[in-house]
């Protein structure tokens, strides 16, 4: 492994980037030493750095149309910016503050925290909506919280967002792909409703471009000659506070093993620097699993040392009860190691940390519009986001940040910005949305940042193909508006249509409910042997959609026992979401007209009806080699069946995948064995017009 700093024996030194390297943090807790919990919520609400600023906030809201902030993680921008408007009268008159996150659970967080903070059931006067999840009442909720995804939602119902007084877009600068549609969506909203005032809150420094993104239009409708009030040019406000210095500590050589280099770095503070929380950045459920058993394991057989760790991974996904432990102040004499996504960037700040371990290393989403794959692949984060992580250490005093790179490699290799997810995403759900909200010109679209035009022509054809678009680029009726209404991505919606037609809508909508959530298995410390077995016992030749649905039935003949779920290894609270999101599918499908209809035992239907929502990612076998190797039969890309699924080593011929990830090697998650005549019979423009004109056979 490689080289270590020696915390103690090297003097620590601290970082000199472009802009003066040092991390300042803000230091209006530093009073607080003895954490959280301790302190009335109104004091604790004072100490915020935005606190300072509440009528600073309030007279440029009222007073220009955007209003750009701009402030440390932790400063108070989502918590306390609400609640200001509200107490302004922004949620009079039955108007309603929305608050944008990109994450989930951010959004549960967050509402959670307000709700406490203003001492309300969560679900009235504060309320939140995501996917599938609505805790908000219409006639009470004053402040809401949602996905932005959410948000486009509420467009196709209300395309003026006419309950909003205020829409605060947080966590601008992550540039998620529905925070880019939503800002492109809300400029033209605010030419049609000059009532209406915008937040666009940020962590970093991206104001000036929002900005003139901003002022480009009111520049145009300032020469229209259009009466302008409130002020059109943004505000821009930045909230930060002096603070406290974090050491950054680079490693001497490159690691090749950042789970084992950070559970290691973790052992070494824990022996060697005073108490003080540790935040671990890593970057899925999947090596944060891999680093809580390596670090457990090692923690134990280290001895006495070690003894006061406390644990706990976070990622979207968790229980509410898992949540609340991450937020729990650390009991005295203990250390809390929490292991996170890069959720913990700049979403959610959590108190006590005192030292940040740094992968350099997040899952991100790429799109190639050649091959027409998009997968999330583990890839370098950018200068920005590593200064964020390193900004997570020491609101209680001076941190440090361990990063698990070379000083060498932060200053020459890493990229200054990320890219914005609109640029290296696959549009089909992008396009389809804004189709139905009317948008028809979509190249022309406002953008903040341009998606590429190949990307979008793939889009286009993809859609096409589903029959969700006619000749003209519109929606076709019924089909396209009907899977515009779907929540879901588009070829899942076209699964649950076509199910329809083929007598098997009951299957297919439990399918779907089940390809919605993260993963449905007990995740298996230690006990892979255990659980390949449990897998073994729902296992079905067809794929692993079957297979699903013979867990699903599983789940309902034992009476929705948790006891059945612990005994197969199954994760009893997803198996209830999942009971819960096919309720809600059920409930838009007949109002789509889809009648509930079982195919009993012919799972022929069930494959013909994933076929018809996924034959964009079908492939055929090409060789044994590697456990087997397939091309995708339309861009003829070499992926691999994942280990995780039943169908893995069986290697039927054709299949088709609902999902890539990439690591060595391209690997389907997912995946169903189809008859390849399937295809030309549901897809015949996708099949008939190759570029590289394969067979099907
Ligand atoms: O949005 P910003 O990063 O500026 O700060 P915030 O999320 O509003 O956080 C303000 C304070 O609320 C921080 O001290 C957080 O630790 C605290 N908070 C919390 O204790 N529990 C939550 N679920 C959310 C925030
Ligand atoms: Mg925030």
């Amino acid at each position: 492994m490689a080289q270590f700093w020696k915390p103690g024996t090297e003097k620590p030194r601290l970082v000199e980037d472009e802009d003066g390297g040092v991390i300042f943090l803000s230091s209006s807790y530093s009073s607080s030493s003895s954490g959280y919990g301790y302190v009335s919520i109104e004091k604790q609400r004072q100490r915020l750095t935005v606190y300072k600023y509440r009528t600073a906030i309030l007279y440029l809201v009222e007073s220009h149309a955007t209003t750009i902030v701009v402030g440390e993680t932790g400063s108070g921008k989502t918590t306390q910016i609400p609640q200001f408007l509200k107490e302004a009268g922004w949620a009079d008159s039955g108007r309603v503050i929305a608050c944008t996150q990109p994450r989930r659970l951010a959004v549960q967080a967050v509402a959670s925290r307000v709700a406490e903070e203003m001492g309300v059931k969560l679900g009235e006067e504060v309320g939140y909506t995501i996917r599938f999840e609505d805790i908000s009442n219409p006639d009470l909720t004053r402040i809401k919280f949602l996905t932005d995804g959410v948000l486009l939602r509420e467009m196709m119902d209300d395309p003026l967002l006419t309950k909003y007084s205020v829409i605060m877009v947080d966590e601008a600068h992550e540039r998620s792909i529905s925070t880019d549609i939503v800002l492109g969506l809300l400029k033209k909203i605010q030419k049609r409703r000059p009532e209406l005032r915008l937040i666009i809150s940020s962590a970093t420094i991206e104001a000036k471009s929002m900005s003139n993104f901003f002022l480009s239009s009111k520049r145009r409708q300032a020469l229209e000659g259009e009466e302008l009030r409130p002020r059109l040019e943004p505000a821009i406000l930045s909230v930060e506070g002096r603070g406290f210095n974090v050491q950054i500590h680079y490693v001497e050589d490159p690691v090749r093993d950042y789970v084992q280099a950070a559970v290691s770095t973790v052992l070494l503070i824990n022996d060697k620097e005073p108490p003080g929380d540790i935040l671990v950045f890593l970057t899925g459920q999947d090596d944060i699993d891999a680093a809580i058993k390596l670090l457990t394991e090692e923690a134990r057989s280290n001895g006495k040392n070690s003894s006061g760790l406390i644990i706990l991974p976070l990622y979207s996904g968790l229980t509410r009860a898992e949540q609340d432990l991450i937020f729990s102040p650390t009991p005295k004499g203990k250390r809390k190691v929490v292991i996170s996504t890069n959720i913990a960037e700049t979403s959610l700040t959590l108190e006590g940390i005192v030292y940040v371990v740094d992968s350099g290393f997040s899952k991100q989403r790429f799109y190639n519009p050649i091959s027409d794959i998009e997968n999330l692949v583990v890839a370098p984060i950018s200068k920005a986001s590593a200064r964020q992580r390193a900004g997570r250490a020491g609101r209680l005093r001076p941190g440090m940040c361990y990063r698990l790179y070379t000083e060498e490699y932060f200053l020459n290799e890493m990229s200054v910005q990320g890219i914005p997810e609109i640029q290296r995403s696959n549009l089909v759900s992008c396009v389809i949305q804004l189709k139905a909200l009317g948008i028809d010109n979509i190249l022309g679209f406002d953008w903040p940042a341009s998606p590429s035009p190949e990307s979008m022509i793939r889009a286009l054809e993809v859609l096409f193909s589903l029959g969700v678009l006619d000749d003209d680029a519109k929606l076709t009726s019924p089909v396209g508006f009907q899977v515009a209404e779907i929540p879901l991505e588009p070829m899942i919606a076209k699964m649950i249509l076509s199910s329809n037609e083929l007598g098997c809508s009951d299957e297919i909508i439990a399918i779907a409910a089940v390809l919605s959530i993260q993963s449905i298995w007990f995740s298996a410390r230690g006990a892979q042997k255990e659980l390949d077995e449990a897998k073994l016992r729902f296992a079905a030749a067809e794929g692993d959609h079957v297979t699903f649905l013979n867990i699903y039935k599983g789940f309902l003949q034992s009476g929705r026992s948790s006891k059945w779920c612990h005994k197969n290894f199954i994760n009893y609270h997803a198996m209830k979401k999942v009971m819960e999101i096919r309720e809600q599918l059920k409930r838009i499908a007949l109002r789509l007209g889809i009648v509930l209809k079982s195919c009993e035992t012919d799972m022929q239907l069930v494959r013909k009806a994933v076929t018809a929502g996924f034959f964009a990612n079908a492939c055929r076998l090409e060789a044994y080699s590697h456990g087997g190797m397939y091309k995708t039969i339309r861009g003829s890309q070499e992926v691999y069946i994942h280990p995780s699924s039943v169908l893995f080593r069986v290697n039927p011929k054709c299949v088709i995948y609902h999902s890539l990830v990439s690591t060595d090697r391209q690997y389907m998650r997912n995946v169903i064995s189809i008859d390849p005549s399937w295809l030309t019979e549901v897809a015949p423009h996708f099949y008939q017009q190759q570029r590289h004109n394969p067979t099907i056979h």
